[in-house]
């Protein structure tokens, strides 16, 4: 890490434990330097490093003190909405120089919020503050790009995903998402979840902490552990399933529970299914 952000990482934590005498003025000036890093991409709330991700709980302190640093504004464009939300948090004011296509209609990227360039935003969508949103993602109508949530390169963030912000405890995992990933329409993912490169969430598909992950094909249950979120495989094909419950009147009364299923992993069939339409970009 350069000298400049180790110096900002030790002041955030300082700021974060409550620094005494801390300096109003400075705190401010320390945090919007921190909020412009995020913004900018070159501090981000997990890194990958020799294909661990890795929690920069600092980033999380540093957010969790802005908001609360914050104090309310009115945040109104014109005379007819009306917003009010702390002043550390704006919505960004994106330029051509930032070369996201963000589609006109109701949709807001949070300061802090890293979006690189080529990435397509339909409306209405939402990315909160330290998510990281990386190259050729398309962010679909309807979608949340939740806190610091992670979402790697050419992912497909389908009409209505919901990807789940993580904020505290601070050293708790995001979401991430990483490259190629496809996400199908009102699919769900809470809690740290780590899907890996490649995979594909059928469309309804949810996972959290407590959902076990059956795979057909390998005979394995994947669960989350105390220490470990719950990881979809490269390239598993993910489609919501349901599973009998035995347990009390379950039998009795022929429950089943909702549980995602791997069905495969990903082939040909697959890749035609999910073809992204490259001409729309
Ligand atoms: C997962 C998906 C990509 C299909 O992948 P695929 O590789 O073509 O899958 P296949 O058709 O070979 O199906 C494999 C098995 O899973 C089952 N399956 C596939 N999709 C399923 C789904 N969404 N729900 C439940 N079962 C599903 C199939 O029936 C098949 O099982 P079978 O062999 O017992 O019949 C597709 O179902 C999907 O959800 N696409 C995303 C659509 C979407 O959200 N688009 C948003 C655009 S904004």
């Amino acid at each position: 890490m350069p000298d400049s952000l180790q110096t900002l990482k030790s002041s955030i934590e300082s700021l974060f434990e409550g620094e005494a005498n801390a300096n109003p003025t400075e705190a401010r000036r320390t945090f919007f330097d921190f909020r412009a890093a995020l913004t900018r991409g070159d501090i981000r709330a997990a890194d990958k490093i020799n294909g661990r991700w890795t929690v920069n709980a600092w980033v999380k302190q540093g957010i969790l003190f802005g908001f609360r640093l914050g104090e309310l504004q009115k945040m109104s464009d014109g005379d007819v909405l009306s917003f009010i939300d702390k002043d550390t948090f704006p919505a960004r004011r994106l330029t051509l120089a930032d070369r996201v296509r963000l589609v006109p209609g109701g949709s807001s990227i949070r300061e802090g919020a890293y979006v690189a360039p080529s990435v397509v935003c339909m409306p209405p969508m939402f990315i909160n503050v330290g998510a990281y949103v990386d190259e050729g993602s398309m962010i679909d109508s309807h979608a949340l790009v939740g806190s610091c949530a992670q979402v790697g390169k050419r992912v497909h963030l389908s009409a209505a995903a919901q990807i789940g912000g993580v904020l505290e405890p601070v050293n708790a995992a995001p979401v991430i998402i990483e490259d190629d990933v496809l996400i199908g329409g009102n699919c769900g993912v809470y809690e740290g979840t780590l899907v890996r490169a490649r995979a594909v969430l059928g469309a309804g598909t949810i996972l959290t902490r407590s959902t076990p992950l059956y795979d057909l094909v390998n005979g394995e249950i994947y669960r989350a552990s105390a220490d470990q979120p719950l990881e979809v495989p490269e390239n598993a094909v993910v489609v919501p399933g349901s599973r009998a419950v035995n347990k009390g009147k379950g039998a009795e009364w022929d429950l089943s529970l909702y549980t995602p299923v791997i069905v495969k992993y990903r082939d040909e069939k697959t890749e035609r299914g999910i073809e992204l339409e490259d001409w729309l970009r």
